[in-house]
């Protein structure tokens, strides 16, 4: 599976992904504003969007780094439901998380909904501990941070 750096041309693909993922129902609107932050990230010269696939994409994940305290955050990650559960996200964090030691970046950190358990136990197998909880970060859900020193 290749792992390659976002086209613009991707993230029509990547927002359907999100929506398919989340188990959302479509409105124009939700996927209007998404594809509006996608755009955001691809433009951010900090941000980096990387994707699983060639012609078809099949999953991706958006990582910021902070400079200033030498550490990188994994924004969002998503794997289209028919493909989840083999590897695929394990191989766009792994990507993300060599290019972070190359450039020797400290740690790697993500907050994620504390009842998100697929995600919770994806991230634990891939090394990450839980830091600390937000408590109600979200409208109905405690937040975890999540992290991995590299
Ligand atoms: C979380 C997500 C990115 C994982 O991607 P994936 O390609 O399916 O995960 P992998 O195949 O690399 O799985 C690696 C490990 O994670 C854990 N894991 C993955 N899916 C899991 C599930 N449904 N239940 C429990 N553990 C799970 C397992 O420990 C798995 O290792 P194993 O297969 O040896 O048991 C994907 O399920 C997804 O897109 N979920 C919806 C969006 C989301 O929650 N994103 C994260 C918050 S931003």
């Amino acid at each position: 599976m290749k792992i390659r750096e976002a086209s613009y041309d991707n993230l029509v693909e990547c927002a359907d992904i999100k929506f398919k993922a989340d188990g959302s129902k479509y409105s124009k609107n939700e996927m209007a504003l998404n594809l509006k932050y996608l755009k955001k990230y691809y433009e951010n010269k900090d941000s980096k969007i990387i994707v699983a696939g060639e012609t078809e994409i099949f999953g991706y994940i958006i990582y910021t780094f902070d400079i200033w305290n030498n550490s990188v955050k994994v924004d969002f990650i998503y794997v289209r439901p028919d493909k989840q559960g083999i590897k695929i996200g394990s191989s766009l964090l792994d990507f993300v998380i060599k290019e972070a030691t190359n450039k020797n970046y400290r740690i790697i950190f993500v907050e994620t909904k504390k009842t998100e358990n697929r995600a919770i136990e994806f991230y634990k197998k891939n090394g990450f501990i839980i830091n600390c909880i937000i408590q109600e970060r979200y409208k109905n859900d405690d937040a975890l941070i999540m992290s991995k020193h590299l």
